[in-house]
């Protein structure tokens, strides 16, 4: 079965066609950051502006790169929760004309959940590995506007086990990146820098969060605003900062990416640790595997403290191939496809959704 997925709900417009629900015949993103970056953040209106620029033309890209003509799709699978409204409808729009047109059947895809899948999906135009996720499973998401820790029991069995109280992983190091200069979206650019040989993650002892001995949920703003001081000193009055961030050597700076990394690593590590504690009591299910998923699964630390905690668990783990961190289609196919097969369909009045469903 070919799943045209469409995905817009932030700043990215997403087509791609996924076979069988793992075989990846395009993913095609036409990326906005050039459009956000003078904002050092995503302007919803601009965002709604530049998905309804491109996205029949990625639409268009990702059939013409899958080898198919619009008929030879069977489904098409809309990213339609959670998101920016006016995002959100573009794509919406876009799938439930194409569904319409060629009276096949549509299938709205939660955008988080949606990240969970990424981790099993080959490089487009190879055969799928062994695509077994193993449940029931722990996942994790880590974007720029979503973190969240869940239990799978199945694709369709998803249950939210704990989550960020205020902003996202992603988030944090956006704003962390502004703040010494990088340019927006500064994941990456803090990435590279801690990454450095020679960054002493130890240079500034971030806050750790938490919040309290058995909790699963996460929080970044009290980091965030440390990383805020740690580089341009506690203001003082009229709120007068003490230096410019942007001004500090690449040494401090790389010194502070690092250390900002290992709190994040360390806050995220830990909660993934309680929760696989929690699932292991007695009668509890006996978890084989990590899902993970979100822009922030690029993070070359993050990366490493997931493989070892893996190892140290013995869990399997799925990172997303670096193609698939971010936002992109190919997950909302997969996912959608999972929910197809289950005979799940959607009216055309399917409505976009700011939330997620948990
Ligand atoms: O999943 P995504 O594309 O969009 C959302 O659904 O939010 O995630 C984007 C986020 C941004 O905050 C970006 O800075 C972050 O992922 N990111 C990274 C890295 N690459 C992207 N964060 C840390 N390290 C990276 N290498
Ligand atoms: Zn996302």
């Amino acid at each position: 079965m070919l799943v045209l997925g469409v995905e817009s709900s932030c700043d990215e417009t997403a087509a791609g066609v996924v076979a069988d629900g793992f075989s990846v015949r395009s993913n095609v993103v036409a990326s906005q950051m050039d459009v956000h970056a003078e904002y050092a953040g995503v302007v919803p209106e601009l965002a709604s502006r530049a998905h309804e620029e491109k996205m029949l033309g990625v639409v268009d890209e990702a059939l013409r790169l899958a080898g198919c003509r619009p008929r030879d799709v069977d489904a098409i699978a809309i990213g339609h929760r959670p998101g920016l409204i006016g995002s959100l409808l573009v794509g919406l729009a876009a799938g439930k004309a194409v569904a319409w047109a060629l009276d096949r059947p549509l299938i709205g895809v939660d955008h988080v959940h949606a990240h969970l899948i990424s981790g099993l999906l080959p490089e487009a135009g190879a055969a799928p590995g062994g695509v077994e996720a193993g449940f029931p499973a722990l996942g994790l998401v880590v974007s720029g506007g979503h973190t969240a820790i869940y239990r799978l029991d199945g694709w369709l069995a998803i249950r939210r086990l704990g989550g960020t109280i205020d902003d996202a992983a992603g988030e944090a190091f956006d704003k962390a990146a502004t703040v010494i200069g990088l340019a927006f979206p500064g994941g990456a650019g803090i990435d590279r820098l801690g990454s450095r040989p020679g960054a002493d993650d130890h240079a500034v002892e971030f806050p750790i969060s938490r919040i309290a001995p058995d909790s699963l949920d996460l929080s970044f703003s009290g980091l965030k605003t440390a990383f805020l001081y740690a580089a341009r000193g506690v203001p003082g009055p009229g709120g007068v900062y003490q230096r410019d961030g942007a001004s500090l050597s690449e040494e401090r700076k790389s010194d502070l990416a690092a250390s900002f990394q290992r709190a994040v690593c360390r806050a995220i590590v830990l909660k993934l640790e309680r929760a696989l504690d929690r699932l292991a009591e007695p009668g509890g299910p006996a978890v084989s595997t990590l899902l993970t998923g979100g822009g922030v699964t690029a993070n070359t630390r993050l990366r490493a403290e997931l493989a070892a905690l893996a190892a140290r668990r013995r869990i399997a783990l799925r990172l997303p191939r670096p193609e698939y961190c971010g936002d992109n289609a190919a997950m909302i196919a997969s996912l959608g496809w999972q929910a197809l097969r289950a005979g799940r369909r959607d009216a055309i009045d399917l409505r976009a959704e700011p939330t997620t469903a948990c």
